[in-house]
């Protein structure tokens, strides 16, 4: 795990950024694995921007999103096909077809996901997924407890994630969907590379957990340590309660200076 410290969520993306144009030069077939919320607003912000001046392109890439709410139509304002429209898919040129997010309207989910994941090793795997972290420690929609190899399924949300997501939905709790369709945490842990992006001292205690602590359902983050490429880049805020700042710090500097050698 290679833990990057920046000053601002505008360097967390700008970092991430880089790591996805340079993959996508060297292979326009990238599979990207994607994430909603408000963290990776920036880093989609810095990718439109690149397409737009002719830097990348998009035509032959294809997409995975990580979870979507069940119970709430793929138009309602606050799913999260229209999060990925708004903030990345309408302004590249993905084609519609190499597009993957979890269906919210399926009757059998048992089929549907075992579809998703056939889809995902098809695609040749996820090259660089793209990750948040709930405030307790979630990654995707995986919750507390979450089996550490669980695959593509149905959940429900724990009562922080409807607490902290009911921002979205007029601060109104009782609106959020209680359930989920989420890439297990098995899951994630084959995509080639894993970029987590986290921000804001309300991120400090999962950081924490996640990169020093035990390995544990509990924390289904901490299970990246278990990663052989992962990059977790965060903000001072969300590095706050971490131990080892300096030595992390210290250990980005080196490979930069390796880089440039
Ligand atoms: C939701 C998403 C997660 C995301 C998390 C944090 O629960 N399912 O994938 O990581 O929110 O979101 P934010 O970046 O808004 O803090």
């Amino acid at each position: 795990m290679e833990i990057i410290i920046q000053p601002s969520n505008h360097h967390i993306a700008t970092i991430a950024a880089e790591s996805i144009s340079d993959a996508l030069k060297k292979n326009p077939n990238l599979v990207l694995g994607l994430a909603t919320g408000s963290t990776p607003i920036a880093l989609y912000k810095i990718l439109v921007q690149k397409y737009k001046n002719r830097e990348l392109d998009f035509s032959r890439v294809t997409t995975f999103n990580l979870d979507e709410y069940i119970g709430i139509p793929c138009h309602h304002p606050q799913s999260y096909h229209t999060f990925m429209a708004k903030h990345f898919f309408d302004h590249v040129n993905i084609p519609i077809e190499n597009q993957h997010i979890p269906q919210n309207a399926t009757g059998d989910f048992e089929s549907y996901c075992e579809k998703y994941e056939k889809k995902i090793k098809d695609s040749g795997g996820i090259d660089i997924q793209i990750l948040g972290i709930g405030t307790d420690g979630h990654i995707a929609f995986n919750e507390t407890g979450s089996s550490l190899s669980s695959r593509t399924r149905p959940v429900t949300l724990s009562e922080s994630t409807l607490k902290a997501n009911a921002i979205h939905f007029n601060s109104d709790k009782s609106a959020v969907p209680e359930m989920a369709i989420t890439m297990g945490v098995g899951t994630i842990m084959e995509a080639k590379q894993c970029i987590l992006l986290a921000s804001g001292k309300s991120k400090s205690e999962a950081i924490v957990n996640a990169v020093e602590g035990p390995i544990t359902a509990s924390v289904p983050a901490s299970v990246l340590q278990m990663h052989p490429n992962t990059f977790i880049i965060i903000d001072e805020d969300a590095a706050s309660a971490l131990k080892e700042i300096d030595y992390y710090k210290r250990c980005y500097e080196n490979r930069l200076k390796l880089l440039s050698t």
